[in-house]
């Protein structure tokens, strides 16, 4: 199951979102994107300081912090690391809460952050948990979530959990309660991305349900819609191929595994589509999934049927394809583009 694209969860803090994200991601065979971790991760690399730093400035020390998806054990499912390393425990703690919580609203480290996202989300399947997955980093994806659930039912699951945890530090339901609807209002009322759900998303209240009941609902959801779109939608397909030298294939490895280059590729991809579908009058939305195998890079575009989609998914990879080569040393390289038979 593992062409299944970008899964979408988002939903307010307490529904049971992390869990129900990486249960589903295991199920289904692919990779959980914790984007929150991500927000932790800067919040306690950048510190309050953040909130008082110039853009460029800010900019500069975001991009200083490079977010990949790795498998360390044979078997394994990706973890999540910050500049090679996993992240761990250490953002679990209300300090670095409390700072992703600050540093989540300065829209120069958010974009830095979605543009990472998107970037993972373009060289593997993956369930994107967090509060802007469906609506700002991922809009285009083809199964979205979103978890809610009763304030008091929320309040009720955190307080069990810090009991069993020896966490309470004497706080009532109540206190838990007016905490989470404080959260809760900061979220769906801040500027920048504020909390709510995709137009397309199935919303999902878990109030009354257990895990595995919700869990079963999202795995419904996603086959019943894999098997509509794979009756309903015929795609076109387009494929490049280009074969590197050793020394192309480690600029690669310099840039998170090609992440970086392929985003960049995605979006001159993406403009070079959308210029041609507006010369010609028509519109079409195209898809791409950038990879590198060992030594070989492909890049693959689809879109629904219709007027232009094969002209469109080719013009999609071969700008890729040679955004890429751009990018590269040597530049003069061998791109290889063809429309794909019919799946
Ligand atoms: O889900 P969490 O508690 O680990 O999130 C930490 C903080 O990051 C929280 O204040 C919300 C913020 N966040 C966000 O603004 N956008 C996301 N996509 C994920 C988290």
């Amino acid at each position: 199951m593992t062409d299944i694209g970008v899964i979408t969860m988002d939903g307010p803090a307490g529904v049971g979102k992390s869990t129900l994200a990486r249960r589903l991601a295991a199920e289904l065979g692919i990779a959980y994107l914790d984007t929150g971790a991500m927000y932790r991760t800067l919040g306690l690399r950048l510190g309050a300081a953040a909130a008082d730093m110039a853009e460029g400035e800010l900019r500069a020390r975001c991009r200083a912090y490079s977010f990949t998806l790795e498998v360390r054990e044979e078997g394994a499912s990706p973890v999540l690391c910050c500049n090679g390393t996993p992240i761990g425990a250490e953002i679990r703690t209300e300090k670095a809460g409390r700072l992703a919580s600050l540093v989540a609203r300065l829209p120069v480290l958010r974009e830095e952050l979605q543009r990472a996202q998107r970037a993972l989300g373009e060289s593997s399947s993956l369930v994107a948990e967090g509060r802007d997955m469906g609506t700002k980093v991922f809009p285009a994806a083809g199964h979205k979530f979103f978890l809610d659930a009763r304030p008091e039912v929320r309040a009720r699951r955190r307080y069990l959990e810090l009991e069993a945890r020896g966490e309470l530090n004497g706080a009532t339901l109540e206190e838990i309660q007016r905490g989470i609807e404080e959260r809760d209002a900061q979220d769906r009322n801040r500027a920048v991305d504020p909390l709510r759900p995709a137009e397309d998303a199935v919303i999902v209240d878990t109030s009354d349900l257990d895990l595995e009941g919700v869990l079963r609902v999202l795995l419904n959801s996603v086959e019943a819609r894999r098997t509509t779109l794979k009756e309903k939608v015929a795609l076109v397909r387009a494929r490049a191929q280009m074969a590197l030298s050793a020394e192309n294939a480690a600029v690669f490895q310099g840039n998170g595994g090609g992440q970086m280059l392929f985003a960049a590729a995605r979006e001159d991809a993406l403009a070079a589509v959308s210029a041609v579908a507006a010369r010609r009058g028509c519109s079409c939305r195209v898809s791409f999934d950038l990879r590198l195998h060992d030594e070989l890079v492909e890049v693959e575009a689809s879109a629904e049927e219709g007027p232009l989609a094969d002209v469109l998914v080719l013009v999609g990879v071969q700008t890729a394809a040679s955004a890429l080569a751009a990018a590269l040393p040597g530049r003069r390289m061998d791109i290889h583009a063809a429309l794909l038979p019919e799946a």
